[in-house]
Parts: structure tokens; C-alpha cells; sequence
């Protein structure tokens, strides 16, 4: 029977660019859903950016521009991943969508009147120059217990006490660095305490098959833990980037609480772009709902989200499934240490997205195990096996067939007894079962074993050998022929992983797109392929050398991000008319050179608007290559008098940033307009 699937991957905050966890997670996702598409069942596979929250809404503020611009610059830039590694999402969407804003709210009304709402007014930390309240990651103060300086609201890094933010010994806002006040405000739980709640969760979880057992035995814990669970604060007040809670002015629903309504919301979008229909599909007993996330966000995926959604009379998820994290050579990823993998980069080096696919999918199984990326194991993966053992094959058999035969594949496969053939049909049902069981790495390794057997095939009857002896050409057919068929097979069990190397050999072998059940639908005898031409290249170890980031400089180091911490003391206070004595311009850099004799300045000519240039010189050497500003729109102080140095007059400065300890941090940055100011324009 043709399964009706609903699947999707845990959707990424909008404030940064995907990394290579996230990368992971969807190809994990999308093997899953090819192999699903290939087995004839209809799969709906969507995600969605996650746009709310406060640190996106401050992001946006630093940036100057609206938290929904923000969210869309970060959304245009996920295509060129998504398209880049192959991850075939039927619709991405955004939690700011209009679907989320009626979802979020439908759930809390129906939440509402089935009782599982309650309200009581709490206490919180304020930040009276921002006006708001303070989440707990934006709190610091000395830690209560040991007294280190400049720890984060809920627990020590330097000696690990754990306590609430108000315990902080003279907490202040990371936002401004003012005293924080404590406020009070009335908040909105879910009432995850209700016993009806524990009840249907604890049936949920611990349903055979619907979670892995790690995952179900850390439920048991949270559910029937001391206290069991407490109510879930799911308000925020103004200003907050989210979903108005109905008929509370001021009051938003927390990110996590609109956050997997996502899932439905970009399901629904997708729909209405499509003319299907959302809720009879969703009212559907037959239709499985099923969570790719990762093991961090299990807490929200297997306790609030069935039960927010249990209690609103929507379907609740049939399966989570958790993975681990991605480490790069038995470390966390870090950029500061050199083990950072950017994606893109990836892609910008050449590096095939299908070797990726490949290493990620042999190392996956359906346990919450930590990944670990390591060159010399992708190598000797993507080298030794895929290209190998498997390419190896169509390139012994395919260009003979091509060349000497005219590309007819030639045999009698209803009497053909090959044992290898034979063996590949008969592995096809256990494959299949380990890609649904996310069992990739056993699967691969099935596959190969069954490339080992057809390549002691090749080397039983050497084909270049049959080929050069034209009396030996009936035989060469046949042999390649079989070996055709045999990579026909291999190529299926590998196209969940490998689409697009799976597409090539499709084209190159004149056959439609393979599915599961073609297994058993071998090449036609007289069957006409076409020339061959390379599938794909091998990978040298060199490469990495490119791919990691640059360690950063040792500016980035622990110490010195606590120096840059440290800012400057404020300088004494000025009136309004004081700042405007300081006559700030927009200044375009029409030039910029080294200083013969300075190893500290750089000779700027400045295009402030007045129809002539100026000369500044500015100790920005140590930062910048000329180059790097020639064309660049920086501020000047164009009112102040001109100085005779050493090596010219300067007329002006330049703005740029430093910290207030240079030697620890010595990063210096000079200012850049906003795209659109002119040369003359007043900053004020
Ligand atoms: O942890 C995160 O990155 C969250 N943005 C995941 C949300 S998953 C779902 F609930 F939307
Ligand atoms: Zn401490």
C-alpha cells in the first residue's frame, strides 16, 4: 500500500547561515525521503527558516534594518545549499508566514478552551535604558558562587555552580550594560503539568517503534522525574519579534511555541501552492508525520510539541528521530582551532556534494551517535569504495559496449546464471529495509560487499584482456553486458544517497529513472546505451588544506574576547550641541597608498563632496591593504583643523573602532556607510 508521508527537518534559526550540522541533518533527511519516493509512496518533505525570537529581532536592530528584512536576507542565501548538497525540499518556507501567524494562534485558542492555559504574573529582569525584559542569555553578572566576573544568567563557566539569574552579584544587561531592575509581568503557560498531558505523553513516547529507545528513556526520565513536569512559559512581552497572542495586546507567543507549528505552516503553504488540500490530508488516520531533528531539541520534539498538539485536536507526530552532532576530526567544529567546515565553501573548492552524501550516509545509523569528519576517512571512503568499487565497474564495462559493440548490451538473461547477479537481486529487500530503518551505513556496506563479488567478476574474465582478440568479441559483450546489469543494480540501491550520480548513469545507461522495484526489470536484451563518459572523479587529500577555515587570528582567543568585553570607560557626558560641533561627512575613498617610511599609515584621498579631494592620513596600516578600501564609503570629521605631519598636511580623520586594550586586542575597524549614502552627506 502507498504510505502517505509528511516529513520534515528541525527548522534553522534565520540569524546565520547554514553550517555543516545542518547540512548533515537534511541529507540524513532527504536519503530518507528519495528512498521513500523511490518505494512509490507519496511524500510531502518541507522546512522552513525560523524567524522569531528576541536574538533575532536584536540582530536586526544592530544591522539597522526590520526583523523581516533580516529573516529574508538569510533566506535568500539557503537555496544555493540546498541546491549545492542536492536536498530536495518540496517548499521552504517561514515561520513569519501568514499560514503560522492563523496556525499559532487556531492552537492556542483551542488550547485555551480545552483548559490547558493558565496565567500568573512572574518576576524578571528589565533593562531600563532597552525597555525590555532580558532573556536569561542576555543577563551577566560575577557568578554567586565564585565570584568570576562576567558570567551568563543561569550557570558558571568557571566553576560550573548552576543557579537563577537573579542570584548574579551585580548582574547587568548585555544589551546596554545597564543594572537590570526586577518587573513583574503576567505570563502564559501551557499547563504541561495537567495530568491528562502526562498521561497521553507518556503513552506517546513510549509507543513501540515511535522513538529510538535512547530518546524514549530519556522521556521516561523527564516524565517521571521528581516533580514531574512544570507548566510551560510560552508569553513574551513587547518588544519581541513573534505572533501576537489573540486578545493579549502586547503579549507574543515564545519562538518555541510557534516554532514546529512551522512544519504545518510551510505544509499548508506548500498545499496552496499546489491546489491540494492541507486539512483533509492532515484529518487522514493514514498519513505519518514524521521529525528529523537533532539531539539538543529533543525536550521540545517529544514532550510540548505532541501535547500542544494532542490538546488542540491537531494529528500528532508519528516518529522523531534524533541524530547526533557533527565533530571534525574527534573535535567540536571551531573555527578558532581551524576544524571549522563551511559548506559553501565546500562547494566554492570543487568538492563534489556526492562524495558528502556518501561519506555522511556511511557513517549514519539510527542510533543519537555523534558523526565525526575526518580527511583521511573520507578519503579513503569516497576513493576506495565509491569510485573504487562501484565507478570501477562502468568503467571496465560501459565504454566497451559503447565503442566495440556500438552500445548494444548483448545476453540471454533468462538463462544467464550469474551468482553475483543472482545475489544483488536477492540483497535488494535487506537494503531497502536498512535505508527505512535509517540504517544507511549498514546499507552502504551491504552494497559494497555486493561491488566486491561483481569486481572479482571483472577480474575472473578481464575484459581488456577478452578485448584484444577479435575472436573473443561475443564473450566481451556478454561479460560487460552483465556488468552493466550489475551496476544498473548498484546504482539503485545507491540512488537515495547519490541522485545525481544516479541520473548520469540513467542517461548514460538510456533508461528512466530507476525505482526500487526495477530490481527486478533487468537492462533489455539489444538494449542500446550511449557513450561513456567519466561518472566521477576521485578526491585528493590536498584539498582539504582548502577546505578548513583559516584559524583565526590570535585576536579571537578566550582571553582576548574577555579584554574586548572589557569596553572603555564612557567618556564624560555632552550635550546635544556639543556633538554637533563635530561635523561628521560621508567620505569615499577615491584612493589609498602606503606611506614610503610609516609602518603605521596609510595615505587616504578622500572625495567628501566638496568638487576637490582631500588628504588624511590614518594609522589604519596594521588592518588594512590599500586595496581593500579604495571604493569604500567611510565617515570622516571633516571640521577638524588641519595638521601638519611629517609626511604631508592632513586634512581630517577617518572613524574606526578599536577595543580598549589594543595589545590584547588589536583589531581595528573602520566605519562603513550603508549602501546609498553619498560623499558629503552629514552623519548626525
Ligand atoms: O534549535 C533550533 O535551531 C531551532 N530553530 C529549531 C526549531 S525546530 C522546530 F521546532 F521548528
Ligand atoms: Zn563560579
Amino acid at each position: 500500500m502507498t504510505r502517505k508521508l509528511f516529513v520534515t527537518t528541525a527548522l534553522p534559526y534565520a540569524n546565520a547561515p547554514f553550517h555543516l550540522g545542518h547540512i548533515m541533518e537534511y541529507i540524513q533527511a532527504d536519503i530518507w525521503v528519495r528512498h521513500q519516493r523511490m518505494s512509490g509512496n507519496e511524500v510531502h518533505f518541507v522546512g522552513a527558516d525560523d524567524a522569531h525570537g528576541a536574538p533575532i529581532m536584536i540582530a536586526a536592530e544592530k544591522a539597522g534594518i526590520t526583523p523581516q528584512e533580516f529573516v529574508a536576507q538569510i533566506a535568500a542565501g539557503r537555496k544555493q545549499y540546498l541546491d549545492g548538497f542536492h536536498i530536495q525540499f518540496d517548499n521552504w518556507h517561514s515561520t513569519d508566514g501568514e499560514e503560522n501567524h492563523q496556525l499559532s494562534q487556531d492552537i492556542y485558542r483551542k488550547l485555551k478552551s480545552a483548559g490547558f492555559i493558565t496565567s500568573k504574573t512572574i518576576e524578571q529582569f528589565f533593562d531600563p535604558v532597552k525597555n525590555m525584559f532580558l532573556p536569561d542569555r542576555y543577563i551577566k553578572g560575577e557568578c554567586p558562587k565564585c565570584g568570576a566576573k562576567d558570567q551568563y544568567g543561569d550557570s558558571c563557566e568557571v566553576c560550573s555552580a548552576v543557579y537563577a539569574p537573579t542570584d548574579l552579584k551585580n548582574p547587568y544587561s548585555v544589551l546596554t550594560g545597564a543594572t537590570p531592575v526586577m518587573k513583574s509581568s503576567e505570563h502564559f503557560f501551557f499547563k504541561l503539568s495537567d495530568e491528562k498531558c502526562v498521561e497521553f505523553l507518556r503513552g506517546w513516547a513510549l509507543q513501540d517503534n515511535r522513538l529510538q529507545s535512547e530518546v524514549a528513556n530519556k522521556c521516561k526520565e523527564w516524565l517521571e522525574g521528581e516533580g514531574g513536569l512544570g507548566d510551560w512559559d510560552i508569553s513574551r512581552d513587547a518588544p519581541y519579534f513573534g505572533i501576537e497572542i489573540p486578545d493579549q495586546p502586547g503579549k507574543y507567543f515564545y519562538v518555541w511555541l510557534d516554532a514546529p507549528v512551522g512544519y504545518l505552516a510551510s505544509l499548508k503553504n506548500y498545499f496552496g501552492k499546489t491546489g491540494r488540500d492541507f486539512d483533509a490530508f492532515m484529518a487522514d488516520p493514514t498519513t505519518e508525520q514524521i521529525h528529523f531533528i537533532g539531539k539538543d531539541i529533543t525536550y521540545f520534539h517529544t514532550l510540548f510539541w505532541p501535547a500542544m498538539l494532542k490538546f488542540s485536536g491537531y494529528k500528532t507526530p508519528d516518529n522523531v528521530y534524533a541524530h547526533g552532532f557533527v565533530t571534525v576530526s574527534g573535535e567540536k567544529m571551531s573555527k578558532s582551532r581551524g576544524t571549522g567546515i563551511s559548506p559553501l565553501r565546500y562547494l566554492e573548492i570543487g568538492m563534489n556534494p556526492e562524495w558528502l552524501r556518501y561519506y555522511f550516509a556511511a557513517k549514519l545509523n539510527a542510533k543519537v551517535e555523534d558523526l565525526d569528519m575526518n580527511p583521511e576517512d573520507f578519503v579513503a571512503r569516497v576513493n576506495a569504495d565509491l569510485i573504487g568499487k562501484y565507478i570501477n565497474i562502468a568503467s571496465r564495462a560501459a565504454g566497451f559496449i559503447a565503442k566495440r559493440f556500438d552500445g548494444i548490451v548483448a545476453t540471454d538473461w533468462a538463462t544467464a546464471d550469474d551468482a553475483y547477479l543472482n545475489n544483488l537481486r536477492n540483497v535488494a529487500p535487506e537494503i531497502q529495509s536498512l535505508f527505512e530503518a535509517r540504517e544507511y551505513g549498514k546499507a552502504l556496506r551491504l552494497a559494497m560487499e555486493q561491488a566486491d563479488l561483481v569486481n572479482a567478476y571483472v577480474d575472473a574474465n578481464k575484459p581488456w584482456e577478452l578485448a584484444k582478440k577479435p575472436e573473443n568479441d561475443a564473450r566481451l559483450q556478454e561479460v560487460c553486458s552483465r556488468l552493466l546489469e550489475a551496476f544498473r543494480i548498484l546504482t539503485i540501491f545507491l540512488k537515495p544517497v547519490l541522485p545525481q550520480l544516479a541520473t548520469q548513469v540513467e542517461a548514460q545507461l538510456n533508461i528512466a529513472p530507476l525505482q526500487w522495484a526495477d530490481v527486478a526489470t533487468p537492462l533489455p536484451h539489444q538494449h542500446k546505451i550511449n557513450p561513456y563518459t567519466h561518472l566521477m572523479q576521485r578526491v585528493d587529500l590536498k584539498i582539504f588544506d582548502d577546505l578548513f577555515d583559516a584559524p583565526a587570528p590570535t585576536t579571537t582567543t578566550a582571553a582576548a574576547t574577555e579584554a574586548a568585553n572589557d569596553i572603555e570607560a564612557l567618556a564624560e557626558e555632552i550635550k546635544i550641541d556639543d556633538f554637533a560641533k563635530v561635523d561628521l561627512r560621508i567620505a569615499k575613498i577615491v584612493n589609498c597608498e602606503h606611506v614610503e617610511g610609516s609602518d603605521k599609515l596609510l595615505r587616504l584621498t578622500l572625495d567628501v563632496g566638496e568638487g576637490s579631494t582631500r588628504n588624511v592620513f590614518s594609522g589604519i596600516k596594521s588592518a588594512y591593504q590599500p586595496e581593500q578600501l579604495i571604493g569604500k564609503f567611510t565617515v570622516m570629521v571633516a571640521n577638524l583643523a588641519p595638521r601638519k605631519m611629517k609626511f604631508g598636511m592632513s586634512e581630517g580623520m577617518v572613524l574606526a573602532a578599536s577595543a580598549a586594550d589594543e595589545k590584547a586586542n588589536p583589531g581595528l575597524y573602520i566605519l562603513e556607510a550603508w549602501p546609498g549614502a553619498q560623499p558629503g552627506m552629514r552623519v548626525r
